[in-house]
């Protein structure tokens, strides 16, 4: 059997490529959705470290909250499925800042948003491509590189996503992390992430939470046959070896050429002269 053509498995909302597990009409209708204040978002361009955030978020709530899957995932039903789940609730995005729902924003939830080093981000997307069969074909990691520069890819640019939340990494309501400071010291950033969501946590339990979501113990506790399904961010599979890859910073020297480098720094440079960071 052939695999789905790119047309079957991407189409296009506002510019950007979602994969067609995203319906139009739930796309169309983000804007609808009833926030609560309560709620909190987990936003994140694919492949940032998404799971591994929503790890620690569930384990500092110890087991009182919902995660969702991602709100734009789905078809229309979507928006009453989560209208239905009690508080409180984790709900995952990958949107950009200007399509998330506006009743996110106008009632101040709480907002934490995971960036990492758009080099790896690129390389891990590439392994999570070529995997996965609900996303299209890439033939060289050379053809990917360039679509992931020209933001070709689910969720689109890179740059475009960063900019978009970057613009308001000081709002109260938005904590700004990065992947690289999470395994430099997660302990520092569990600390940080407990007292933005205003959760008192003790050093012992912090220290507990970090053991249980290094990456050996999250890649071990998906495949025990117990792990919960449902308790995943990625909606695009359900194979979990795709999700816990290899967890280290900097694999990009081991896929990119000199000249990849280069061409990247220059897109890099040009694209973030609008970056405060
Ligand atoms: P790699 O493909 O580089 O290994 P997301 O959750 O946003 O899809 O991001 C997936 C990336 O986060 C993968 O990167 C994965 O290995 C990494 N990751 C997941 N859990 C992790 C953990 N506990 N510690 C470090 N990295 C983790």
């Amino acid at each position: 059997m052939s695999s789905p053509s790119k047309a079957e498995l991407i189409h296009m909302f506002k510019g950007i490529p979602f994969t067609t597990r995203s319906s139009l009409e739930l796309l169309n209708s983000l804007d609808t959705f009833d926030a609560r204040e309560d709620d909190v978002l987990l936003v994140s361009y694919p492949k940032s470290g998404t799971h591994w955030l929503a790890g620690v978020i569930t384990k500092l709530y110890n087991a009182s909250v919902t995660l969702t899957s991602p709100i734009e995932f789905g078809d229309i039903s979507k928006l009453e499925e989560l209208n239905q789940l009690p508080s409180k609730r984790i709900i995952p995005t990958h949107l950009n800042y200007n399509m998330l729902p506006t009743k996110f924003k106008n009632k101040n939830c709480k907002m934490i948003y995971i960036s990492r080093n758009p080099k790896d981000t690129a390389v891990s997307m590439y392994h999570y491509y070529r995997e996965n069969p609900n996303l299209p074909t890439v033939d060289t990691w050379a053809a990917f590189f360039d679509a992931f520069l020209e933001g070709d890819v689910v969720c689109g640019s890179w740059f475009d996503h960063f900019l978009s939340w970057e613009e308001h990494r000081n709002d109260q309501n938005i904590l700004f992390l990065f992947y690289e400071d999470m395994k430099k010291n997660l302990p520092k950033i569990v600390k940080q992430i407990s007292t933005f969501l205003g959760i008192d946590i003790s050093d012992a339990d912090i220290q507990d939470i970090c053991l249980k979501s290094s990456f050996s113990e999250m890649k071990s506790d998906t495949e025990k046959e117990n792990s919960d399904p449902n308790h995943t961010v990625c909606a695009l599979t359900s194979n979990r070896k795709l999700i816990f890859r290899k967890g280290t910073v900097g694999d990009w020297k081991n896929h990119f050429t000199p000249k990849q480098n280069l061409k990247f720094e220059e897109v890099f440079n040009k694209k973030m002269k609008l970056s405060k960071m």
